[in-house]
């Protein structure tokens, strides 16, 4: 059984008693307080509607809340401190120990919800932007999917488009073998490269190319079979870099631009038949009043170009209307850099004005800042290149095994790697979730291997000192005595304990995994404060228990909190 936080049930009795007050559409609005367990603000809302001095109606609420395990204050303005029983608090903990859910329910219980991320090209590496998306995507499904709902992952990987003819074309005239070995990847790329140099600079080539297009759009077989070894050498080269990285995507979750080809001209002609897009210039357009380009004109999404081919909006619009009818989707998101607001904007208002996006599902671009470099802008190498995302991984796995070392330096070998990865993977994915999403962030690898602040790795070694000290401790069956008097670390740390389930329905509110990181970090801040305050093994029973019972379940939430992160959190560290 999921039991409720803390904060719910009061807010619930603040509720209660407000209503019995006459208090309509009272919110009880409780927050943590410096001054008190928790701190109710719905007084002043009230107090305004009502025309009414806010002491006058929190004086009321006070005396309706009296109680014997509550101790209710009118403070400031209209504020009501409310301070729980050192039993109540017990009473709580021994029931969040019992359940292995840690007090999470499953709200997403019957909801889909489609997560569109990571979407790397074909024939190209992946770079420092794809780690975001990927990153961020997947803490997102693991924590939809652990609040019992159903996800969709789509890897929409750019697989299509008149670059490929090129790069097949000049294959064709290099001969070349694709494949292999690991460094065929950096060929691949290098090929295609050195293929938009030739078609930029040789006109026949370019002629060449843009038959080749033809060829492959027309289904011709060897140019198809060309293609089809790109993807499958691309895709060999995302599953390694998925697998480097610990995330969830698969094979199977990738579905391409590509995969949308032969729904495009339906596409285009519904939407010309409910007029939503219109002719313009030989192209089909939509237009939107809101949106215009720097010079005052409209500026359309354009679903079909002159020459009759398809982009990059009609596929999303194709994917868009597949999710929704096929799918059963009740929620997209769309894990994409913020440079692509626009474009968002533009497809989920045109799928709205369609049809295609009935008023019951959500659409929403989960948008993302930029990766900067130590100079401020965005994160180059030092000739000026995209950062090649394996050379960010391997390099930081580097930095984390000296870390490791010196912390244990009795560690060697395969061990040893394995817990470089974990540590330096795990702060690469910590640093890029605990910045609020839509800001930039600068990228610093001996940051975010520090052993201290709100890195990966400092709450990586607070989740292991504290299996450790259970490990000391011996197994007991940790029991709870609800009688004992609490010290106030004890108090905080129950009550930062308790607030898990509400940290992660707050993440989900506007998506944002840094408010779990933000969680995390703090509680295992309290956690230290506990443990330098109050000693566990050396502390008499039923005192001992209790505390133990607190490690124990601190432990587990840093442990699920981190997996929810993608993080992994070793034993050892
Ligand atoms: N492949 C694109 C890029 O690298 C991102 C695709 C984003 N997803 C989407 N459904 N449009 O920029």
């Amino acid at each position: 059984m999921t039991v409720p936080s803390l904060a719910s049930s009061l807010s619930d009795t603040v509720s209660a008693a407000a209503t019995s007050l006459g208090l309509a559409d009272f919110v009880a609005q409780l927050r943590r307080s410096e001054h008190a367990d928790f701190q109710a603000d719905g007084v002043l809302a009230a107090a305004r509607t009502l025309r009414r001095r806010p002491r006058d109606i929190a004086a009321e609420v006070v005396e309706a809340l009296r109680a014997d395990d509550l101790v209710a204050e009118v403070a400031g303005p209209g504020f009501v401190n409310l301070d729980l029983a050192d039993r109540t608090l017990l009473t709580q903990l021994a029931g969040r120990l019992a359940d292995p859910r840690l007090g999470v329910g499953t709200p997403e219980t019957g909801i889909t919800t489609v997560v569109d991320y990571s979407q790397p090209n074909i024939a190209k590496e992946m770079h420092v932007g794809h780690l975001r998306s990927t990153i961020i995507g997947d803490a997102l499904v693991r924590i939809l999917e652990h609040l019992g709902g159903t996800v969709v992952r789509r890897n929409h990987i750019g697989d299509w488009g008149t670059q490929f003819g090129m790069l097949i074309q000049y294959q064709n005239e290099q001969p070349v073998t694709v494949g292999g070995d690991d460094a065929s990847m950096s060929r691949l790329a290098a090929l295609y490269r050195q293929a938009r140099a030739r078609f930029d600079t040789d006109p026949q080539f370019a002629v060449r190319a843009r038959q080749r297009v033809v060829a492959l759009q027309g289904g011709d077989p060897a140019t198809v079979a060309a293609w089809q070894d790109i993807v499958a050498e691309s895709t060999r080269y995302f599953t390694d870099v998925y697998a480097r990285l610990g995330v969830r995507l698969t094979v199977a979750d990738a579905v391409g631009e590509s995969a949308y080809n032969d729904a495009l001209p339906g596409v285009a002609a519904d939407l010309a038949a409910q007029a939503v897009a219109v002719p313009s210039d030989g192209a089909l357009c939509v237009f939107f009043d809101e949106v215009r380009g720097p010079d005052g004109a409209p500026s359309p999404l354009i679903v079909r170009k002159r020459d009759g081919g398809f982009g990059y909006a009609a596929t999303d619009l194709a994917a868009l209307r597949q999710r929704v009818a096929e799918l059963h989707a009740d929620r997209l998101l769309y894990v994409v850099d913020a440079r692509q607001s626009l474009h968002f904007t533009m497809v989920f208002d045109t799928a709205r004005r369609a049809g295609w996006l009935p008023p019951q599902v959500s659409a929403v671009h989960v948008a993302f800042g930029t990766v900067l470099g130590p100079d401020g802008r965005p994160f180059k190498t030092r000739a000026g290149d995209t950062v090649r995302l394996v050379d960010l991984l391997t390099e930081a796995v580097d930095r984390a095994r000296e870390v490791v070392a010196a912390k244990n330096p009795e560690l060697t070998g395969a061990a040893l790697h394995e817990r470089a990865r974990q540590v330096g993977i795990g702060a690469v994915k910590y640093a890029d979730l605990a910045t609020s999403r839509t800001r930039d962030y600068t990228y610093d690898p001996q940051r975010m291997l520090a052993l201290t602040g709100n890195t990966g790795v400092y709450l990586q070694y607070a989740h292991a000192r504290i299996r450790s000290l259970l490990a000391r401790a011996g197994d007991p069956a940790i029991t709870v005595d609800p009688t004992t008097t609490l010290e106030p670390a004890e108090r905080a740390l129950i009550l930062d304990l308790d607030g898990f389930a509400d940290t992660l329905t707050e993440v989900l509110a506007h998506y944002e995994p840094h408010r779990l990181c933000g969680y995390l970090y703090r509680l295992a801040q309290t956690f230290t404060t506990f443990y330098e305050r109050c000693p566990v093994l050396r502390a008499p029973d039923p005192v001992r228990s209790n505390r133990l019972a607190l490690c124990h379940l601190t432990g587990d939430t840093l442990h699920t909190g981190l997996s929810l992160l993608g993080i992994p959190a070793p034993t050892h560290l």
